[in-house]
């Protein structure tokens, strides 16, 4: 059997998520998508993707000041986020700061506990280390704001140097709930891949942080914002699509492997989220530029399946909350990482090495001509 780009094929049982195709729903844990989106907060999502269930008052709270005391990462990992050239791309240097997360610990113990703690550790770090580069790159000093509440708010201030609104840390606690599962997409394929090795945490987190850098993947956040940018008024939105469209290029935001028969369910909460932060500030520009490109690229190319996905309006709230554009891929990776792990500590449950064929289509019986002969 050949299954070109593995669509299609079952890698593992999985209680995490659910995708409801006909019913347009996503669901963690069982738990709908939507009202944790307007309920629940990123820290709390991460403790039901991890362990299963939602915690209790105290147990959430243990949970949050595990993570608030792994905020700060090791010396040598702010020393790499601070010291790299300011051209790096921030996911790359997300990446290796990740794996450089490994050096100096014991990696011998694969219990669950273990690997869960990594886990938490590479998850509470992120954000750091996402801010502490940005800011270096445009020569001010990292900040570590030790009393912001949530992950969201922590993110944010460590980003802008001064606390943001609570408005705006929602906003981002949102964001970080809608991205950070869903289901056996090519990053958490990555992640479980590398796993199954029964390699550490980091080296799995590492890999799937790679997996999410491609403009088929996480990337397309950064294109949808450039994309918005370069159209700059709504009113240029048809002439733009109609240009790319006859150069033969995709619309960044547009198109899912599963959604092929309507848009992603994500879009109701994004969509009011982008309106929401458009309001308070009085500038609807991006959304409505959003909302026309999702209205004109449907009419053209629904016929194909292809309709909006999240991309399209993350861009739009990420530059409502003033990320710098290619900031918008790691952010994306900073709440992702709540699936990564999820999926990693699922699969060692019952691990089976990742290792498929391929169907060789070569030539076979060449004779080596020695390098003389060969002219
Ligand atoms: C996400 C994506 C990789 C899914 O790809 P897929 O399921 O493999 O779909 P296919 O590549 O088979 O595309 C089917 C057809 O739709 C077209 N298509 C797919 N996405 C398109 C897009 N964003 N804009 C214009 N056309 C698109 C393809 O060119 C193809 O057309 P054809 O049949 O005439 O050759 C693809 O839609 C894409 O590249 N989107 C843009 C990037 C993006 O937003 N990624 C984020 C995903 S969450």
């Amino acid at each position: 059997m050949y299954f070109p780009g593995l669509e299609g094929v079952v890698v593992k049982e999985t209680k995490i998520c659910y995708i409801d195709l006909e019913n347009s729903k996503i669901y963690y844990r069982g738990y709908d998508l939507e009202e944790l989106a307007r309920l629940s907060t990123f820290e709390e999502v991460t403790y039901l993707l991890w362990l299963g269930r939602l915690p209790g008052r105290r147990e959430l709270e243990e949970f949050k000041a595990r993570l608030a005391a792994h905020r700060l990462p090791p010396p040598h990992i702010a020393t790499l986020a601070k010291s790299a050239p300011p051209s790096a791309e921030p996911i790359d240097v997300l990446r290796t700061a990740v794996s450089a997360m490994a050096w100096g610990e014991d990696l011998s113990d694969k219990s669950p506990e273990a690997e869960l703690q990594r886990g938490l550790k590479i998850t509470a770090a992120m954000p750091y280390v996402v801010a502490a580069f940005d800011r270096a790159r445009r020569g001010q000093e990292p900040v570590h704001p030790a009393e912001a509440g949530s992950h969201a708010e922590y993110f944010l201030w460590a980003l802008r140097g001064e606390r943001p609104s609570p408005r705006e840390a929602r906003a981002m606690d949102v964001m970080l709930i809608i991205y950070a599962e869903h289901s056996m997409n090519n990053s958490a394929f990555t992640a479980v891949t590398v796993a199954s090795t029964l390699a550490d945490m980091y080296a799995a987190v590492t890999a799937a942080v790679a997996s999410l850098k491609g403009p088929l993947h996480g990337g397309a956040n950064v294109d949808a914002a450039k994309m918005i940018e370069e159209i700059g008024d709504v009113k240029k939105v048809e002439g733009w699509v109609d240009e790319q469209l006859a150069k033969g290029r995709r619309i960044p935001g547009f198109g899912h492997r599963l959604y092929k028969k309507g848009p992603d369910p994500r879009l109701r909460v994004l969509r009011e989220l982008a309106k929401g932060l458009a309001a308070e500030r009085g500038d609807f520009r991006w959304v409505e530029i959003a909302e026309r490109l999702e209205d004109y690229v449907t009419a053209k190319l629904a016929a194909k399946g292809i309709y909006p996905n999240t991309d399209l309006y993350a861009a739009v709230i990420f530059r409502y909350l003033g990320l710098p554009v290619d900031v918008n891929l790691p952010t994306f990776a900073i709440s992702r990482v709540a699936g990564w792990v999820a999926h990693v500590l699922e699969y060692r449950q019952a691990n089976r090495l990742i290792r498929p064929t391929e169907k060789y289509v070569g030539p076979l019986g060449l004779r080596y001509t020695p390098i003389d002969a060969r002219g």
